[in-house]
């Protein structure tokens, strides 16, 4: 991993993004900011209206317009063969090559108290944020490795093979999930959504350990990292949706809450991967909850695994009452107004 003052870990000039819920919201603005540093952008999503608007705001800020591209791919990715087929277009458009970064930010949440959900939107949720996660990750990193691997297989079944010369690494490929707030640490009313934000976590985290047996069986091949984004409350369409749904316990357990724009949160993602980091916070209050659960993640080395770790320890301390004081709210909520988690009407 990078240390705390390495160059940039993330260099995107002539790199191939695929950006799923790539059309609004935080998706777009960092496919925006991707743009400026020369990258080309592919977007995908299911509405192919604001799919189209969305290459328009996001070429305009091409760095060299004659040469970046930008595509927009429509589909559903909460189902495997979509996101095969994804996959599949996307590198056909990309001259035969794999997309070199793909970032899963699509994502919905339905956050309502546990026994008033329908039975069907736990489903809905898992599928939304984990399952397009793990199906997108299945596609691109069989696109990634696969080729290598079935060779290495061939050439081993036939004739030994003369050692090699150390190959100069190539620039790495990323792997970014989008998780949030609520996959280290959920409240009342968040038990639909979180475990699935909870799941990328672990799955991020257990993937970017088994990336180290292909780096080191194919040391020609680029690197491939995994991370994930945890983006701050932004103000995007599926916060107005899920706003709907949400009861009045819920926003008021949230309160204080810091909100950025997804403007700034993507840039906040971006800086954070630049700079090595494979669990990347977009504000303060994430990074330190995050550091009393982070256990064996990856820290990002030596300087930044200090300060994770020490924030960490007081983190910790200061949990064990922030969980008091949300039990007791809770508890005095359904005393003065019921088990509905709404205001009680006079
Ligand atoms: N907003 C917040 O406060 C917040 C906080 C923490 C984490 N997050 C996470 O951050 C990510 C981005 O959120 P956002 O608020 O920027 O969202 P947003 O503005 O509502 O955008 C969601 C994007 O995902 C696409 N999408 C949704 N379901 C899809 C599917 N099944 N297949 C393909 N595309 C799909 C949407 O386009 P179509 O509808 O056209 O498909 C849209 O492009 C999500 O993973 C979200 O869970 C958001």
């Amino acid at each position: 991993m990078g240390s705390y003052f390495s160059k940039n870990q993330f260099p995107v000039n002539g790199q191939t993004i695929l950006i799923t819920g790539g059309s609004t919201g935080l998706g777009l603005n960092a496919g925006r900011q991707l743009a400026e540093k020369g990258a080309n952008v592919i977007i995908v999503a299911r509405n192919v209206g604001k799919l189209k608007e969305g290459i328009r705001y996001i070429s305009k800020c091409a760095c060299s317009p004659e040469t970046q591209r930008f595509h927009h791919i429509v589909a559903d990715v909460t189902t495997a063969p979509e996101c095969a087929r994804v996959v599949a277009e996307a590198t056909e458009w990309n001259g035969g090559c794999p997309p070199d970064i793909v970032w899963c930010c699509s994502g919905s949440a339905h956050p309502t108290l546990f026994i008033d959900t329908p039975i069907d939107q736990f489903q809905t949720m898992m599928d939304s944020n984990y399952f397009s996660c793990v199906y997108m990750s299945h596609a691109i990193l069989n696109a990634w490795l696969r080729p290598a691997i079935d060779a290495s297989a061939a050439t081993k079944e036939t004739e030994p093979q003369a050692k090699a010369a150390k190959p100069t690494p190539l620039p790495a490929r990323h792997l970014i999930f989008t998780g949030s707030f609520v996959s280290f640490y959920s409240f009342a009313g968040f038990t639909p959504y979180s475990p699935s934000k909870a799941a990328i976590r672990s799955l991020s985290d257990s993937l970017s350990q088994e990336m180290n047996l292909y780096a080191a069986a194919h040391p020609d091949l680029p690197r491939v990292r995994v991370h994930t984004v945890f983006p701050a409350t932004m103000p995007t369409q599926s916060l107005e949706d899920e706003n709907r749904v949400k009861t009045d316990l819920t926003k008021a357990l949230e309160e204080g809450d810091q909100i950025l724009s997804p403007e700034l949160c993507a840039r906040r993602a971006i800086s954070g991967l630049e700079s090595g980091e494979e669990l990347v916070p977009t504000s303060t209050i994430i990074w330190a909850v995050m550091t009393s659960v982070m256990g064996g993640s990856v820290r990002g080395g030596f300087w930044r695994g200090l300060e994770s770790t020490v924030g960490g320890w007081i983190t910790l301390i200061v949990m064990v009452f922030i969980r008091w004081e949300m039990d007791s709210k809770v508890r005095k909520w359904g005393a003065e107004h019921g088990s509905s988690g709404m205001v009680k009407k006079e």
